[in-house]
């Protein structure tokens, strides 16, 4: 995530919790917390500040009905009075089932109850975000300039829907319904704000431990049972994993010395160089190379180093320190790199699967020491449902042989995504991967 705008989530709830200390934290300059219950937002205000990196971080808090038109249009006035504008619109307000309800038992008042939070609410919501962004000026997507050819966008909404806006189940009419509406007003907006350099989204979880759900635990018997039967994970999901959908943002802290030859930071940043990989299915992130052994540190020598140079796969006599961050289902080319490679998996599951065949699951926190194997890469997490990351140190190696033979890196069609850096100075082969690598063909 490239965070550094001004977000409102409305919601302080569960889920509206997580998104607002998560957003704290991923540099956001500003979150302002809008909900029916007032203590619950001042609660996360001060959880926000005990988090966050942005330093010149504000936050607030504010009571709003999401049903009332007055109270909403009157939350994003002062969010735009307060912080000067709404780059991300969060909109977690809402109601769940606490009992069972069906339909030839429903009194109009529940009914309406779940459209005027749920629906009107989060149309309201919709609507004001649409005119306070509509009226700001575009900013770039990637402010660190870590990703310059995304452009620039006015603001990003997101809205909370469920996997009840897909699916029915019994006894939660009003919740279904409310939640199938919230999806079409996602959709249409999507449209509606396109033009604008708007970008509209909803996220649809299934069942997350938050009051929410606790309250329908406590009201619906056997509510809990049912819950946990059904989730293929064997639990139910945290708040957190909700919020933090997307992997999180890298933040590098370089050392040096000052005059005086006291240590200290370079400002933080999130890489120099980025490339994308494998059909754009993943992104390399370098945090750091070197080309001499042992390295000079001198004048920051092999600072100026990395940053002025991207490296091959692999720099003759240095090291490449990459973050790799795979989509779900990811399958990396089967691939020979001639280097020493410590990859250690920071978020998520991969399957290491080596040209014999054998292979083995590393979970987060394993770490693959691989000596010049041939071996491809795939992301399995969430059963191939969630991106996931690696960090890869690879050092240069002698020449080397192996089985009598001369072995060098071959890294398939991976060539083609390195074209042009020093070490990758030949056209990209049509095919690769060991040259016969059947099984990504068949993939990509
Ligand atoms: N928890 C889950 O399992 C789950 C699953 C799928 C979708 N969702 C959706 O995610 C969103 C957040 O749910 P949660 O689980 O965090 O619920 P939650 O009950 O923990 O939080 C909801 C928040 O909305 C606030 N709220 C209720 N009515 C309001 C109103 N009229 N105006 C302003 N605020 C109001 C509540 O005070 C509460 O803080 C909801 O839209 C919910 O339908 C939740």
């Amino acid at each position: 995530m490239d965070i550094s705008g001004n977000a409102l989530v409305i919601g302080g709830g569960g889920i509206g919790r997580a998104c607002a200390i998560l957003l704290a934290r991923e540099g956001a300059s500003g979150v302002m917390i809008g909900d029916l219950d007032l203590e619950a937002a001042r609660k996360v205000v001060d959880e926000c500040f005990a988090v966050a990196t942005n330093s010149g971080f504000r936050a607030e808090s504010a009571q709003v009905d999401v049903s009332k038109e007055d109270s909403v249009s009157n939350i994003f006035d002062r969010m735009v009075d307060v912080f000067g504008r709404v780059d991300y619109s969060v909109n977690c307000a809402g109601v769940g089932a606490e009992r069972p309800r069906d339909i030839s038992s429903l009194p109009l008042s529940e009914f309406q109850r779940f459209v005027d939070v749920n629906l009107t609410g989060a149309f309201l919501v919709m609507r004001q975000a649409s005119v306070a962004m509509r009226a700001q000026v575009p900013r770039p997507v990637s402010p660190s300039g870590a990703f310059p050819n995304r452009g620039t966008i006015r603001g990003v909404i997101v809205d909370l829907c469920s996997a009840a806006s897909m699916a029915a189940s019994n006894g939660i009419l009003p919740y279904t319904t409310t939640k199938h509406g919230q999806l079409g007003l996602t959709r249409n907006s999507a449209i509606d704000n396109a033009p604008y350099q708007i970008r509209v989204n909803c996220i649809c979880p299934s069942w997350t431990d938050t009051p929410m759900v606790r309250k329908a635990n406590e009201g619906i018997e056997g509510h809990a049972d049912f819950v946990n039967s059904k989730l293929p994970i064997g639990r139910i999901a945290i708040p957190e994993e909700v919020a933090d959908a997307g992997l999180p943002r890298v933040v590098r802290h370089i050392t040096t010395h000052n005059d005086e030859g006291k240590s200290m930071f370079l400002p933080i940043d999130v890489g120099d160089h980025h490339r994308e990989l494998v059909n754009k299915s993943a992104i390399a992130n370098i945090l750091y190379s070197t080309h001499e052994h042992p390295v000079n540190l001198n004048g920051d020598a092999d600072v100026k180093y990395a940053r002025e140079n991207e490296p091959g796969i692999t720099v003759k006599n240095g090291t490449v320190c990459r973050l790799i961050d795979f989509a779900p289902g990811t399958v990396s080319p089967l691939h020979r790199v001639k280097s020493i490679d410590y990859a250690v998996v920071i978020e998520g599951v991969f399957k290491m699967v080596l040209d014999s065949g054998e292979e083995r699951v590393l979970h987060r926190g394993d770490v693959a020491i691989n000596r010049s194997t041939a071996h491809r890469w795939i992301n399995v997490t969430g059963g191939g449902l969630l991106p996931a990351r690696i960090l890869f140190v690879l050092q240069d190696i002698r020449d080397l042989t192996i089985a009598g033979k001369n072995v060098d890196k071959d890294l398939g069609v991976l060539e083609k995504d390195y074209v042009g850096l020093p070490g990758h100075a030949g056209p990209a082969p049509l095919v690769g991967g060991g040259g016969n690598d059947e099984k990504f063909d068949s993939e990509f």
